[in-house]
Formats: structure tokens, C-alpha cells, sequence
């Protein structure tokens, strides 16, 4: 017999410290049944209460490490995908809002990515021999389990250098998706000419290519893009920098090519926050990643004089991520404290069995 959920309607209205203590009476209820996983982007009042924090890579290796009956992920909807198809089939992943999802994951769906490849067959052959297809992390389980039916494999903004390597060891051209920022620039670091990396508009046929830049390409660079990072603009940089002439820049590689060339640092949101906490007191920087991180850190660097600084002049905040907030953590653990199963992600079979088989090469070599 299925047992009635606690409506969210009564947390809704509650009020943030009273969220706040229900959560961690909820939390000692359940003791080690349920673990609490969270993105780095999480907002200050959740992010108080994880067991484990990190960026998609250690967050895809946490879930698949813990032995918790519940993986309770504050996050966004493929990571809590990801936790789903890495765990034990005993398991429950668990997103305390379904809308959390990725503006930029949302920018590739398998049927555009199908109709890509067949384009690409029309031209050049059998893409199966010729093209790998590499998925950033960010996207859904049907995409990923498109890589691992394909040849392909899953990358992170910390392993897609390696993990490009492995896909150019294995065929010519890389088909690279979504985030066309993270493949240019990972392709840039390994000396592969602008010319050879093309934008591929899923919008338009063949991508908007001709059949002679198709088959001139090393990377054809999928149409998309994070809304966050896509705010950082090369001018913010120079204008810091007036001021700041000693101070270091450090971004994502979700940000655009001229801003990753202007950076002292690109790398993941673990590397962000290793290379600022291990920088000498005293040091200066600028940030260009989601403000969450940003302002958690410039407060943990203020004790050893270092300042933390966001890079664009306007608020640009994960809003997805945001919608994680103390009132759904509390709903959702009430309800496992009751028994009750809210808001779990399951994919599908066939697709996570895939999908499993693209991030199963991406953790063996990475
Ligand atoms: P990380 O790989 O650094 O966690 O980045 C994920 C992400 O979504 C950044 O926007
Ligand atoms: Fe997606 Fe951008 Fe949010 Fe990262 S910051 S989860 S890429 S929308």
C-alpha cells in the first residue's frame, strides 16, 4: 500500500529558522540512512547541513562511495541522475525540488543530438568510426547513455583535458556537448586551431555547416552555453586589473575563451576553492563562477587577509540551484524521517545501464 506524503503546502509558508530546526531534527532521525550531498553553488542555508560537499566529478565519485540508504542531493537534476545511476540499485536518490534543474543541460536533447549524427553520417560516413561523442556531465542520462551506445564518454570541467585525450586516442573528430565554452577551451589548451573548432547549431540543418567545414573540423562545438558564466565578459577583467595590478583571476571554464585567456587560473569549482585557500594571506582575487561560492569564500578568506572578489557587476546566481532551499531539504527529510520517499530520481533502466557504461570510462581515466 502506498503511504501518503506530508504535502509541501505546510513547509512552504514556514519560516527560515524554523525550516532550519526541522531539518536537523529530521537529520537526527535519520542518522546515517540518509547523507547529505551538495554542489558548491548551494546557497548558504543549505549548504550548512551537507555531509559531503564538492564539484560534479567528486560529487559523481561521493555517490557512488556511500552506503546511505537515502542520497539526499542539493544540487541539480543530472547530478542527482548521475548519484542514481552510480549507486546501488538498494539506493534512492533524491532532488528536494524537481524544478532544480540546468539551463545549460536543457540546451541538448537527444532527439537534436540524433539528428546531429545522422547529418554528420550523411557527410562524412560512419560517425561510429570517426567522431567521439563526448557529453559534459551536465546533461541528461539519455544523453549520456548516447556516449556510452556510441563509443563516447562523460567529462567534467576537471577532467575534460584527459578525457579529450581519451577521445581523440579512440577516433579523429571529438562531437562535443553541451557547453560549447568548455570544449573551446579545452581544445585551445591542446594547441587545436580556431578553425578546427566549429559551432554546431542545433537549431539549423547541419548544424549551419558546410560539408567542407564539417569535415575540416577536430571539434564541432555543440550551441550551448551556461547562463551564469556566460555574464563574465573580458572588460570586467581589464577593469580589475587597473586597480588590482598585483591581484590573480581565476574562472571557470564555463566562461568564454577571451575570459579563460585573460584568467591567471581556469579550472573546476574544487580547484577554485583549493588554489584560493591555499594562496598566501594577503592575496588578491577575482572570481568568475557563481556568487554562492564566491561569497562563502570571500568570508572564510577575510581571518587571513585574503580578498575574494566577483567578477561581473550584476547578481548572476545559479537561480536553478537556488531553488534548493531550507524549506524543501526540510520537506523531504520529514518525509524520509516518516518512510516516505519524495521527489526520487530514477532513470530508466536501459538508459541508466548506458549511461553508466560513458561515466564508467570517464571515472577510469580520470
Ligand atoms: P563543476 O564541475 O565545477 O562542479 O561545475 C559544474 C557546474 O555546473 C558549473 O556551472
Ligand atoms: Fe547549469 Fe550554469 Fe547552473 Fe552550472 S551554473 S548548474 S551550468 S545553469
Amino acid at each position: 500500500m502506498q503511504v501518503s506524503t506530508i504535502s509541501f503546502d505546510r513547509f512552504n509558508v514556514l519560516a527560515d529558522n524554523e525550516a532550519q530546526e526541522r531539518i536537523r531534527a529530521a537529520r537526527a532521525r535519520l542518522g546515517e540512512r540518509a547523507v547529505l550531498l551538495c554542489h558548491h553553488y548551494q546557497r548558504a542555508d543549505v549548504y550548512q547541513h551537507a555531509d559531503l560537499t564538492g564539484d560534479s566529478l567528486k560529487l559523481a565519485r561521493l555517490a557512488s562511495q556511500t552506503d546511505a540508504e537515502y542520497i539526499v542531493f542539493c544540487g541539480v537534476h543530472f547530478m542527482a541522475e548521475v548519484a542514481d545511476i552510480l549507486s546501488k540499485p538498494s539506493q534512492i536518490a533524491i532532488l528536494p525540488d524537481l524544478a532544480a534543474g540546468c539551463s545549460m543541460a536543457d540546451m541538448a536533447s537527444l532527439a537534436k543530438v540524433e539528428r546531429c549524427w545522422r547529418e554528420l553520417a550523411e557527410v562524412l560516413g560512419k560517425p561510429d568510426e570517426l567522431i567521439t561523442p563526448v557529453t559534459y556531465i551536465n546533461s541528461a542520462a539519455d544523453l549520456k547513455a548516447f556516449c556510452g551506445e556510441h563509443g563516447g564518454i562523460v567529462c567534467t570541467s576537471t577532467n575534460a583535458p584527459v578525457i579529450l585525450d581519451w577521445a581523440f586516442s579512440k577516433r579523429e573528430k571529438v562531437l562535443f556537448f553541451p557547453d560549447q565554452h568548455l570544449g573551446r577551451w579545452t581544445g585551445f589548451k591542446k594547441g587545436i586551431p580556431l578553425d578546427e573548432m566549429v559551432v554546431w547549431d542545433p537549431d539549423l540543418e547541419y548544424g549551419g555547416l558546410t560539408p567542407e567545414q564539417i569535415r575540416k573540423a577536430k571539434i564541432l562545438l555543440w550551441k550551448g552555453h551556461c547562463s551564469v558564466h556566460q555574464m563574465f565578459q573580458p572588460v570586467h577583467i581589464d577593469r580589475w586589473r587597473e586597480k588590482h595590478p598585483h591581484g590573480f583571476v581565476i574562472s571557470h571554464p564555463e566562461s568564454m575563451l577571451e575570459v579563460c585567456q585573460k584568467s591567471d587560473y581556469v579550472g573546476s569549482t574544487e580547484f577554485i576553492l583549493n588554489t584560493i585557500t591555499q594562496a598566501p594571506p594577503g592575496t588578491h582575487w577575482l572570481v568568475g563562477t557563481e556568487l554562492n561560492l564566491v561569497s562563502r569564500l570571500a568570508e572564510e578568506m577575510k581571518p587571513q587577509g585574503k580578498v575574494v572578489q566577483f567578477m561581473a557587476p550584476t547578481v548572476c546566481m545559479c537561480s536553478t540551484m537556488q531553488r534548493i532551499d531550507p524549506q524543501h531539504l526540510a520537506w523531504t527529510l520529514e518525509n524520509l524521517a516518516e518512510g516516505k520517499v519524495v521527489n526520487q530520481i530514477k532513470v530508466p533502466a536501459h538508459e541508466a545501464e548506458l549511461a553508466r557504461i560513458a561515466l564508467d570510462r570517464m571515472l577510469a581515466v580520470s
